[in-house]
């Protein structure tokens, strides 16, 4: 009972209660389960990303973005140019206050090398429908292989607070057939 002072200053040369030292390893044991079940549903789970992550700069990674929107923009849409980038390819987006850059376009059940990057701060790529969620930060390329197996439009939510237009940072992905 920690109301009053304890009546040993040196409490810790105190004897341990047996109740507590069966909590301790029962929560040391459940920490060793937990961490090896990381590794066991990295493998087994259904949807986990094996993303790489690489130093780079903001103008490097804002140029690679550039050079490929400038050869594969198909149209526009509403100001945001659609990129629709060859299979196979490495696909820039770029996360900003308050924009997902470009808007892109794959084609179903083909792989692509997607890189992410923030231009400013810490953003959070969070992709509907479905439950990929990414931390973006500014200096790293964070890159995924995907391989889109349904078509449509997806959004893309930024779920990492930046800002007084966080709530407006919305992107959008198509998959077409
Ligand atoms: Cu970007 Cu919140």
């Amino acid at each position: 009972m920690s109301i009053w002072p304890p009546e040993q200053k040196i409490w810790w040369h105190e004897p341990i209660a047996k109740i507590e030292i069966v909590w301790i390893v029962v929560a040391f044991l459940w920490g060793v389960a937990m961490f090896f079940m990381m590794i066991y549903w990295h493998g087994a789970g259904e949807q986990n990303l094996s993303n790489e992550a690489y130093r780079t700069s903001p103008e490097a990674y804002a140029a690679k973005a550039q050079a490929m929107i400038d050869q594969y923009t198909v149209r526009d849409e509403g100001g945001y140019p659609v990129v629709h980038p060859p299979a196979g390819s490495e696909v820039y987006l770029i996360a900003r206050l308050w924009q997902w850059w470009p808007i892109l376009e794959f084609e179903k059940n083909q792989s692509y090398r997607l890189h992410i990057s923030s231009m400013d701060w810490l953003h959070g790529f969070s992709l509907q429908p479905t439950n990929i969620n990414l931390q973006i930060h500014p200096g790293y390329d964070m890159v995924l292989t995907v391989t889109p197996d349904q078509s449509g439009q997806f959004g893309v939510v930024c779920n990492e607070f930046c800002g007084i237009g966080h709530h407006t940072m919305l992107g959008r992905i198509y998959v077409v057939e």
